[in-house]
């Protein structure tokens, strides 16, 4: 933790809320770590969280008696529910469950959790909680849009395998992630629709970025696949996320943490990330094809291992094309009427700018990120990269070379040059 963390949380007085999932046994390291960053420590807990962990010990650990009931006479006689809510700069709700974002969403007070939330004017931060299917559902996605719009901060949820055996976004956000998201600007990895800002100008917008390399099976053990690490699809998620976007990332297999604030999806093959690409761009502004697709799948997958043929020396598969993800955004967009802005990539090994350019005119593109990926150091698997864009906007046509530098620095001037072309555009 650097000297800038500790200075900004120094003396905050946080209001920890802890509802009843499993993640409640992070709570306890949440609130020590919030402890030794030097701020004061108050602890709600509702009555299900005291099922996964018990008051005494965030007693213990935040040195203050813990707060589980409304109607506590005893606690009403000391520090009551209203001066507990005029106490707190932050109230903190980690974990956050689904049932509990629905509450707040709907401005219930039936607990005392939900009542200091509504009676206290503190900055208010909550970090999800729940199984993937549960993050996942149309109603869970209203309520935290709805918190965003009332002005919550959502921090996560991160992606990953679950106490209940699924894989998918859900997970809460380490503890040490949240105490890191606390001494941000407010404005940082918000799932926001406020109006847009200087240091947030992509608020209010959904952004879909595609990753990675894509995986065909042949037969049960064997696929086809390619080089993609992902790294500079995750690089776009954080750099759009931190630019105040709603980021949801389609990723094929990598070996990468999700960036705080952003929706995972993980695919395997293109098919898959094809269905997760049309389902999540009916409802975005920037869809960006970033990932490494296999342009051929397997026709037929092999139900069992496929065997060597004793005194045979070859072996013929037949390859059948996969559907271009990013072509068919930009049909579709066209048929809509406009939205979403789509952005694809070139990697090239030769002839960058006339491939780049066909690319752009053949799948109907706005804009595309063309890079040499025959320079050593730079594109697959490379921390650094360098690119050539062209756009079509409101404008008319434009280009910029952007120089070798860090995957991280160009995924911002990427996603702040689609930003530009979305702003010049007539409709959308
Ligand atoms: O045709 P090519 O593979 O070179 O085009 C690269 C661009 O098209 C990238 O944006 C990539 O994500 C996208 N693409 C796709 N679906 C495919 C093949 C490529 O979305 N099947």
């Amino acid at each position: 933790m650097t000297t800038q963390t500790v200075n900004r949380l120094v003396g905050r007085r946080i209001l920890l809320g802890i509802s009843a999932g499993i993640a409640a046994y992070k709570s306890a390291q949440l609130a020590r770590l919030l402890k030794q960053a030097g701020c004061e420590v108050r602890v709600v807990m509702t009555e299900g969280a005291q099922a996964f962990i018990t008051p005494l010990t965030l007693q213990a650990l935040s040195g203050e008696p813990v707060r589980t009931s409304l109607l506590d006479p005893e606690a009403e006689a000391g520090m009551g529910h209203i001066e507990l809510a005029r106490w707190a700069d932050v109230i903190l709700i980690a974990p956050a469950t689904a049932d509990l974002m629905a509450r707040l969403a709907q401005g219930m007070a039936d607990d005392l959790l939900t009542t200091l939330c509504l009676a206290s004017e503190a900055e208010k931060v909550l970090a999800p909680a729940m199984n993937q299917a549960m993050w996942r559902h149309a109603a869970t996605r209203r309520n935290a849009e709805r918190l965003a719009q009332d002005g919550w901060r959502l921090l996560g949820p991160a992606s990953g395998d679950q106490a209940c055996g699924d894989v998918g976004p859900g997970r809460m956000l380490e503890p040490e992630a949240i105490v890191a998201a606390l001494i941000q600007a407010p404005s940082a990895a918000v799932h926001g629709q406020a109006p847009p800002s200087a240091d947030a100008p992509a608020r209010g917008l959904h952004v879909v970025i595609t990753a990675g390399p894509t995986r065909e099976p042949l037969d049960p053990v064997r696929y086809l696949s390619n080089h993609s690490s992902g790294k500079m699809g995750f690089a776009l998620a954080a750099a759009a996320a931190e630019l105040g976007a709603r980021v949801s990332l389609i990723s094929g297999p990598v070996n990468l943490p999700t960036p705080e604030g952003v929706e995972r999806t993980d695919v395997e093959t293109a098919r898959q990330m094809h269905a997760a690409s049309q389902r999540l761009a009916a409802e975005c502004d920037i869809f960006i094809g970033c990932a490494a697709v296999a342009d051929y799948r397997a026709e037929a997958v092999a139900e069992h291992k496929i065997k060597k043929t004793e005194g045979e020396d070859a072996l013929t598969l037949k390859l059948i094309k996969n559907p271009d993800i990013v072509a068919d955004i930009a049909k579709a967009r066209d048929a809509a009427g406009g939205r979403p802005l789509v952005v694809g990539f070139a990697a090239e090994t030769r002839d960058l700018e006339a491939y780049a350019r066909d690319k752009l005119e053949r799948k109907r593109l706005d804009m595309i990120v063309a890079n040499d990926v025959s320079s050593a150091g730079l594109g697959f698997g490379a921390d650094d990269n360098a690119a050539l864009l062209l756009w079509r906007d409101g404008d008319g046509e434009g280009g910029a070379n952007l120089p070798p530098q860090p995957k991280t620095e160009l995924a911002r001037a990427v996603i702040e040059r689609a930003l530009g072309c979305l702003a010049s555009r007539p409709v959308h």
